[in-house]
């Protein structure tokens, strides 16, 4: 039974307001959730709520879905029981109405939706990865750290959003953590020593000039070598090259480089060339959402040797995804609570792409807060990799800090998902 909730006006990481929410069970229950916010977000996102209010953040304030949650959503979840996680979030669904909660915005829903999930968890007195994935939860994910940051979660002129390192080859969470932070400082001073920048990015990454987007590749793998780790046998590479960012009437425009325009066939050139140049395991969104025929070309093209995502196609969105399923595109979905905007959502579409042999592949937003709630889920499902920047920024590293606190506790019966994480990949 939930007897109190509360929502307030918080900031994120990139100093934007959005949404927490304390909630407390009638048997004293006390718990708290916050929400992420992205930048690079899919056109068919679940409605995030912004007050348009020029005068307060230059619009950006979400005093509205507080509203919301404190006058409407209280009144009709408090000293209500429910039953569980799907009793509530379908509840909320119901009384919001919109297929894309528009009316409360999903920050509200989601807020209270995992508010409630951690609640629960607790006064269950069982950690919220078991309540929210039972007693089979036991896979520690591979973290695919985001060590260069471009597109737009940085003020270089790299066009690719994401290149990150897949650290597989560990033994356990802890020691991958260790061998993507060990490459990450060297990162650090193979830049250095070139004369980049070594400012970071949104999500942590460096976030220097280069020459070419290859270079991005090409420095990573350097420091991999420089960390003493093998690239490829231990340490892979992942990307997100964010590319409905890229998309410009029918090509993909590289916005932030040359300006050049590349067909969508040249596009899936290019990934092919890089996947046989480069140690790749996982690309995701290597083409825009709404390029649906290039995005069959390149998972026929592709997809039976590495993994290949869609994040900004799916918006971990079943009805999507399904349609993703039926036309054959893509082999793994990127999986963002706040795109859908309830834990049951979530977990319905997870369900749905494990059934059909798809991978779900975990993330932070570029906007977060310290809420480690990711971390528990990627766990949950054993899902087997997540993403959730790079070694350093204190709400990046609080989901690292929370896996490692969870391998501990599960000791034993713990696994590390290694190579094996990445669907097709050798
Ligand atoms: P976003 O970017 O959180 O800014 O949307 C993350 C991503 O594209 O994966
Ligand atoms: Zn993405």
């Amino acid at each position: 039974k939930i007897k109190k909730v509360e929502a307030f006006e918080i900031l994120d990481s990139r100093g934007n307001p959005t949404v927490e929410v304390n909630l407390m069970l009638e048997d004293g229950t006390l718990s708290r959730a916050m929400v992420p916010s992205g930048a690079s977000t899919g056109e068919r996102e679940a409605t995030e709520l912004r007050d348009g209010d020029k005068k307060r953040y230059g619009g950006k304030g979400v005093l509205k879905a507080v509203g919301h949650v404190n006058k409407t959503i209280a009144k009709e979840i408090e000293g209500k029981c429910f039953v569980n996680q799907r009793d509530l979030d379908y509840f909320m669904i119901d009384l919001d109405g919109t297929h894309n909660k528009a009316k409360f915005g999903a920050n509200a829903l989601l807020a209270v939706s995992m508010a409630f999930s951690r609640a629960m968890s607790q006064s269950a007195n069982i950690p919220l990865y078991q309540y929210l994935g039972g007693s089979n939860a036991y896979l520690l994910p591979v973290p695919c750290m985001n060590i260069i940051n471009g597109g737009r979660h940085a003020d270089n002129n790299v066009d690719f959003q994401e290149f990150m390192i897949a650290p597989h080859g560990a033994t356990s969470f802890k020691e991958s953590i260790r061998m993507g932070v060990e490459v990450f400082h060297t990162l650090k001073s193979v830049l250095k020593k070139k004369g980049y920048s070594t400012g970071v990015g949104d999500e942590g990454g460096f976030a220097p000039d280069l020459k070419s987007n290859d270079e991005a590749v090409e420095v990573i793998l350097e420091a991999i070598t420089k960390a003493g780790y093998k690239p490829g046998k231990e340490v892979s590479i992942c990307l997100d090259p964010a590319a409905s960012e890229m998309w410009d009437e029918g090509k993909y425009k590289l916005f932030k480089s040359t300006g050049k325009h590349i067909s969508s066939d040249d596009m899936v050139k290019l990934w092919e060339n890089w996947v046989n140049q480069y140690p790749i395991v996982l690309l995701e969104d290597g083409l825009a959402e709404n390029d649906w025929e290039g995005w069959k070309n390149l998972t026929d093209t592709i997809g039976g040797k590495i993994e290949v995502v869609g994040d900004d196609l799916f918006c971990t969105n079943k009805k999507i995804l399904s349609e993703g399923i039926s036309k054959g595109v893509a082999n793994s979905i990127l999986i963002k609570l706040n795109q859908i905007g309830t834990v049951t959502e979530t977990l319905e579409t997870i369900e749905l792409a494990y059934k059909n042999s798809y991978n779900c592949f975990v993330s932070h937003r570029s906007g977060e807060t310290v809420d480690s709630f990711i971390a528990d889920l990627t766990v949950a499902v054993n899902a087997g990799h997540l993403k959730t920047g790079s070694g350093c920024r204190g709400e990046r590293v609080e989901k690292f800090n929370q896996l490692m606190r969870i391998e501990h506790q599960l000791g034993k019966t713990a696994q590390f998902a290694g190579i094996n994480a990445f669907k097709n990949a050798k």
